[in-house]
């Protein structure tokens, strides 16, 4: 049999994504680094190893696909991806396609597509999100490549990709890099978002004195309403899961240093470089960096003391301010989309960004089906904050947060991602801000001139007369 599409790459997400499509019927030729692999992959697919056809030579894997190819890589993103298409190019013939489907970084995409396309090969980076399970059974995929691209692998796409009233969360986004950068920031997103439960767990627990089993009972209730979703969903799960060694609360027993592989910290680089900044994100990001310092926090809590008990804040006012928050990180996860549109003209539609979250990826929620609903009412200009029914839940919903960051800042606890939500929605709505006594300072030590208000051109102040 010529397969469909080939997957290259058996590790968890590759083989996932194999099973998947194995499963709608699609014929998937399959090839790994590690040969072993291969038949560990085979031996383990049960009645869907019909579908699957495996190669140990990059030669006989290409050889095995209808024409024009579409080469799925599922590998590390970086020089391991370089690699592998230095070595499949010269097999394949012009009009194929190879596909990047891990987390990359989107500048390397744009390189590899601009690369490829010299060589007459089509280049599609993808943006793959929902973990395992995702990728077994329904991803939102977020792609990035020509619309001739598209067209081909749509059909493959639509039929593994998680659907959202019947519609498939996967959608051309835009060319070359633009899938990849769309996933990236869904990254930041899932980082903030992730931040913004574990405040909200370390407020209850080390300010309330609340019991694992009694969050998980309070994220079992948001998880049926507004807050909805499938981090609160999979937090509550595991605020009930024992320890088998000890039977302690397994959160208890699991060291507070935080992994990262990058995407959140390429999330705010590219903010940065874009003259925007995620700081929200950021603040995700921090808390990270600073988690791994374990040794220097122990230090420090005996020296410079902790935080205290005794917060004192309602389960409706936690809620609130959590809704408060994951709005304003989305909204300056989208501001950055938006952004990064104009800067590389990839007319990126917020409004189907926002849809192909709905369901399938790990930031997916009730509130994105309200995002989306928002960016089809109001010009997509990427300010979430001003579209109407955005910005009244927010006038509802900031008392709570300001409330919750007051209350945690008294006592002592951390919440870099709640305050960071804070300062940026109180700057965002300050029709005059800070920045006169900036411009005025820049003049004075390096006669940098500023604009002044009502008149053209570029003033200097009296200081140096
Ligand atoms: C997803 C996830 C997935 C992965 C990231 C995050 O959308 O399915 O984001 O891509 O979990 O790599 O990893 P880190 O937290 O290690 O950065």
């Amino acid at each position: 049999t010529v397969a469909r599409i080939g997957i290259y790459g058996l590790g968890t997400m590759g083989s996932a994504l194999a099973l998947n499509m194995a499963e709608h019927g699609i014929d998937v030729a399959i090839s790994n680094r590690e040969v072993p692999r291969i038949n560990a992959f085979m031996d383990a697919s049960g009645d869907l190893s019909k579908r699957l056809h495996p190669h140990e030579t990059l030669a006989g894997f290409v050889a095995g696909l209808e024409v024009p190819r579409l080469v799925l890589f599922m590998i590390p993103s970086g020089d391991a991806m370089d690699e592998m298409i230095t070595r499949i190019a010269p097999l394949l013939d012009h009009g194929d396609m190879i596909i990047d489907a891990g987390n990359a970084d989107f500048h390397a995409t744009r390189r590899r597509a601009a690369d490829l396309a010299r060589q007459k090969l089509h280049f599609v980076g993808m943006g793959v999100s929902g973990g395992e399970q995702g990728a077994r059974h329904g991803p939102s995929m977020m792609v990035g490549g020509s619309d001739h691209s598209w067209q081909q692998l749509a059909p493959v796409l639509s039929s593994i990709a998680a659907r959202f009233r019947g519609d498939p969360c996967v959608a051309l986004l835009g060319p070359d890099g633009a899938g990849h950068f769309v996933k990236t920031v869904h990254n930041g997103i899932e980082y903030a978002d992730m931040q913004l439960i574990a405040e909200l767990h370390s407020l209850l627990r080390y300010g309330m004195a609340w019991t694992p089993p009694e969050v998980a009972d309070l994220f079992t209730v948001w998880n049926d309403g507004p807050l909805q979703s499938y981090l609160v969903g999979i937090t509550a799960n595991i605020l009930r899961a024992s320890d088998p060694d000890t039977g302690h609360p397994m959160i208890d027993v699991i060291k507070d240093s935080a992994g990262q592989k990058g995407t959140g910290r390429w999330t705010v680089i590219e903010a940065l470089c874009l003259g925007q900044s995620a700081t929200m994100i950021e603040a995700a990001v921090a808390a990270r960096s600073w988690s791994s310092e374990k040794d220097t926090r122990q230090t420090a809590e005996t020296v410079l003391g902790g935080a205290r008990l005794g917060v004192s804040l309602s389960a409706e006012t936690l809620a609130d301010a959590f809704l408060a928050a994951r709005i304003l990180a989305h909204a300056q996860g989208f501001r950055l989309l938006s952004e990064a549109s104009d800067h590389y003209d990839w007319q990126l539609d917020l409004a189907r960004i926002a849809e192909i979250w709905r369901a399938g990826c790990i930031i997916r929620s009730a509130l994105l089906d309200d995002i989306a609903a928002a960016f089809h009412d109001t010009p997509k200009h990427g300010e979430l904050i001003l579209a109407p029914v955005i910005a009244e839940r927010l006038g509802h919903a900031i008392p709570a947060l300001r409330e919750t960051v007051a209350a945690a800042v008294h006592a002592g606890h951390a919440v870099p991602a709640l305050s960071a939500a804070l300062a940026w929605y109180d700057s965002m709505r300050q029709g005059f801000g800070t920045a006169n006594i900036i411009q005025a300072q820049r003049d004075v030590f390096g006669r940098h001139g500023f604009q002044r208000l009502g008149q053209s051109g570029v003033h200097h102040g009296p200081w140096w007369d």
